[in-house]
């Protein structure tokens, strides 16, 4: 499990005009993460609402399947165009929950795509209807590509999260019915095929992985990898083809030792500035 249940719900949500206690609809927030920006926006929604239960999709991976709730939120980053591996893990485990208000932000770096009309139909499959969806663009963790860009940059991009954040609270709020944001045409015919080739192969990408001399084996790496995939073997971390590509490990090791094909030793390391990693370790299994 990604980090420990963080708690932001608010007790507030009151009694009835007569004292007694109502039963009270709550909210869960469910993300998942690899450098914090979708931990972050799940928090910063979770606070606008006034507060709800911010929980890593992991844990429900590996616990139990949580109760209903009235409204969920699902917060995750955009992998290759589409929804990531992990959350359509958690979506199965999910698929009897009947929520009264279900919504989605595909945390991105530019490009949305197709990945909220995906979750839509993957939803629609198990009987559940998804609201509204969003997009917030972050900086890119999508290191192989480069790094996440200059200050001045990245900090622009949180301001407008953050009004972003602001508009999505108030529709959250009047629980809106309205159609889920997606990318241009051309983006969602080409690179959704590309997502549907890519797809299988994700897991063995970790063969592209490998640690440079600065390893110290402290084992950070395979602590934060939501599916421990990481194991240290004789002192270095060795993946085991199940990897989720979500760069947790590359983005968090504290001696920037994990390299990913040839470029990556020269690009700049990206986690969330707000995110800690005692919100990444796994708490357990
Ligand atoms: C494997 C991988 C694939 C990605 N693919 C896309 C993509 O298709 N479109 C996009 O806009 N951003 C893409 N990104 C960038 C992330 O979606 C973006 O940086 C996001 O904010 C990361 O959120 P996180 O910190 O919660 O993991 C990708 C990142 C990774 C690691
Ligand atoms: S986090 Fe970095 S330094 Fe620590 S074991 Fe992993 S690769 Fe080595
Ligand atoms: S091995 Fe690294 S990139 Fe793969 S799932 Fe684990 S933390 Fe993410």
């Amino acid at each position: 499990m990604i980090g420990a249940v963080l708690r932001a719900r608010a007790t507030a949500h009151g009694g009835s005009a007569k004292g007694r206690p109502e039963t009270v609809m709550a909210e869960s927030l469910y993300y998942h993460t690899g450098t914090g920006n979708s931990l972050w926006i799940a928090r910063g929604i979770a606070s606008g609402l006034g507060g709800a239960d911010v929980l890593p999709m992991s844990g429900v991976l590996n616990g139990p399947v949580p109760p209903d709730s009235g409204t969920v939120g699902l917060v995750f980053p955009v992998h290759m165009w589409g929804v990531p591996a992990l959350v359509i893990r958690f979506l199965e485990r999910m698929k009897d929950l009947r929520p009264d208000y279900l919504f989605a932000v595909a945390v991105n770096a530019g490009q949305v795509s197709n990945t909220l009309v995906q979750l839509k139909r993957i939803l629609a499959g198990n009987g559940q209807r998804l609201s509204s969806g969003f997009g917030i663009v972050m900086p890119s963790n999508y290191i192989p590509w480069g790094g996440p860009g200059p200050a001045e940059k990245r900090n622009r991009l949180f301001a407008g999260a953050e009004k972003k954040i602001s508009k999505i609270c108030d529709a959250v709020k009047n629980k809106s019915d309205m159609p889920v944001e997606k990318g241009p045409l051309w983006q969602r015919i080409f690179f959704t095929a590309l997502y549907r080739m890519s797809f299988s192969h994700v897991h063995e990408m970790d063969g592209k992985f490998w640690t440079d001399d600065k390893c110290n084996a402290c084992g950070i790496c395979a602590k934060v990898c939501p599916v421990s995939n990481i194991t240290l073997a004789d002192g270095r971390p060795a993946c085991n083809h199940g990897c989720l590509q979500c760069l947790a490990c590359l983005q968090w090791c504290p001696e920037e030792a994990i390299q990913y094909g040839k470029k990556t030793p020269a690009y700049e390391r990206y986690r969330h500035p707000e995110v800690q990693l005692k919100d990444m370790l796994r708490s357990g299994g």
